[in-house]
């Protein structure tokens, strides 16, 4: 199983391979084909940075601000001019796979090729054909990307590609070393290959390339990452507090599936990671993804485990607010998120044992306090849930006090936040996802 996504697809693959070409399939095997290579296109998560509301789906278009300037995803519809309708089957496992363009030029790696090459032969041979058969082309032209010259040439873009990189031979290597049984090696197909993970939830290193792009690099792997549009990605191994030690593998599945279980809810990236992927994965897949994640070790084997305090909600419950920030918390928060922290799962989350409170770096919270966040409904929960913002009526000293008080409430127990650090993260307050239009609020 851990070959591909579809051991089918790979029996087509080499079928179309004999016949000669794509255009050669039987009818119902082209259908066959092309649903699974859909199927693949939402494990990879495709459409959260190839579809932008208005364009058409796949039509490229998203902005990516790098600090030499913007630069835009293609439009990958097949499209013969603006879109990859020239691109050959050999051409586009050589962009999924390895960050080359068609012209030979090297992809920014905004772009997760690194993970990608770790796709089997069988799943790339059914994401061509359903990009080419099963995609409506569109006739549009992404903007141009505004990165000047010199920088705009390509030729750094080759060398970092050579040095961090895998080769597909490589990487295919480490995808058939032996774990534990079919399932946690399905698993972990899936979470360090096409559903590239790691991009946001492992650190990364000077030249912005991930510091481990499997778990058989070590623990660095899917320990928490950089905020990424000021959002933190947390630790997704067996990390108490900070990372996934207490969520079974029924939470993982629920967050995975609908973005909230009763230990929290999605927001920021991780919203379009579900509401574009892993929502529209099988139960057998994601039970596959969570047993995975549940095998990882620790990263700080140090941390020690969270307990319940309830001494913050006998307080509140007493009417003693005078603790930092409880005042704030009771006049704006704890309608919702309850003095005892708990919150109305799945509706409002907990904020007692939450990771995303634990976190050594506060901006989500922040973030999350300041913008809001809304949660759009999934095909599995189809109802929204929103945070209000508070930017327009709390001020940065209240914003620091609250975010204090949740930190250190209930037995969180993490470093207190200060006015200055809300104001440092007000100048890069997000964009949200609805707004940029990757997720329709429907
Ligand atoms: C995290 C964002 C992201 C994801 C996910 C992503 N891409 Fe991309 N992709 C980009 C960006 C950005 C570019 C443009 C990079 C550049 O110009 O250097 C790009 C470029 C490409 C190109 C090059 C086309 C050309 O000629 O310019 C292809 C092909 C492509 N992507 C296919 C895919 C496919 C197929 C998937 C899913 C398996 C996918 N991408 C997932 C961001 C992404
Ligand atoms: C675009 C970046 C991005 C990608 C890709 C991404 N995540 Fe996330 N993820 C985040 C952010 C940011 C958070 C923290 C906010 C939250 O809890 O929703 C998060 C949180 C989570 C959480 C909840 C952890 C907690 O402590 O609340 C889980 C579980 C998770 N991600 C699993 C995954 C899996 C599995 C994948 C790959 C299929 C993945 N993520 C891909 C950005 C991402
Ligand atoms: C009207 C109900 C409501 C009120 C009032 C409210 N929240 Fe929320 N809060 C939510 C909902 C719903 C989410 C989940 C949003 C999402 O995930 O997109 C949330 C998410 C959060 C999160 C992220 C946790 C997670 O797992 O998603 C934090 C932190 C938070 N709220 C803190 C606060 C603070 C502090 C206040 C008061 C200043 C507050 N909230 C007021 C409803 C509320």
């Amino acid at each position: 199983m851990k070959y591909g996504l579809f051991t089918r697809a790979a029996f087509f693959g080499v079928a179309a391979l004999l016949a000669g070409s794509v255009s050669e399939l039987r009818a119902e095997d082209m259908s066959a084909l092309i649903a699974q290579g859909k199927y693949v296109a939402e494990a990879s998560d495709c459409s959260a940075c190839h579809t932008v509301r208005g364009r058409g789906e796949f039509a490229g278009g998203m902005e990516f601000k790098l600090p030499i300037g913007s630069l835009y995803s293609s439009n990958i519809t097949p499209d013969p001019t603006h879109g990859i309708g020239a691109y050959s089957e050999a051409e586009f496992s050589r962009a999924v796979r390895e960050g080359v363009r068609r012209d030979g030029a090297s992809l920014y790696p905004a772009m997760p090729f690194p993970s990608y090459a770790r796709m089997s032969d069988g799943d790339l041979h059914a994401l061509y054909v359903y990009f080419m058969k099963g995609v409506q082309p569109v006739a549009l032209a992404v903007p141009p990307n505004s990165i000047p010259w010199p920088l705009s040439i390509r030729l750094p873009m080759t060398i970092w590609r050579a040095v961090f990189s895998p080769s597909v031979v490589a990487a295919q290597k480490d995808v058939n070393r032996p774990l534990r049984d079919d399932e946690i090696e399905r698993g972990a197909y899936l979470v360090e290959g096409p559903g590239h993970c790691g991009a946001c939830h492992s650190p990364r290193g000077m030249a912005l390339q991930e510091k481990a792009l499997s778990n058989s690099n070590g623990s660095l792997f899917l320990s928490g990452g950089a905020a990424i549009d000021g959002f933190v990605p947390t630790s997704l191994r067996q990390d108490q507090r900070t990372g996934l030690a207490g969520w079974s593998e029924d939470d993982i599945v629920q967050f995975l599936a609908t973005g909230r279980n009763r230990r929290g809810e999605a927001f920021g990236g991780m919203t379009d990671a579900i509401f574009h992927g892993t929502q529209h994965l099988t139960d057998a897949d994601l039970h596959a993804m969570a047993r995975y994640l549940l095998s990882l070790q620790p990263h700080q084997p140090t941390l020690s485990a969270w307990h319940y305090d309830p001494s913050a909600a006998n307080a509140l419950q007493a009417g003693d607010a005078s603790a930092q920030g409880a005042k704030v918390y009771v006049d704006h928060c704890e309608a919702c998120h309850r003095s005892d922290g708990r919150g109305y799962a799945p509706a409002f989350p907990p904020l007692a044992g939450n990771p995303v409170l634990m976190s050594a770096d506060p901006a989500s919270l922040v973030h999350v306090v300041q913008s809001g966040a809304v949660l759009p409904g999934m095909t599995k929960a189809p109802s929204a849930f929103a945070m209000p913002a508070y930017s327009g009526i709390l001020s940065s000293q209240q914003i620091a006090d609250v975010v204090t008080f949740i930190r250190k409430a209930w037995g969180n127990n993490a470093a207190p936040v200060t006015a200055a650090m809300v104001e440092e993260l007000r100048k890069s307050a997000p964009e949200s996802a609805i707004k940029k239009g990757i997720i329709p609020l429907n």
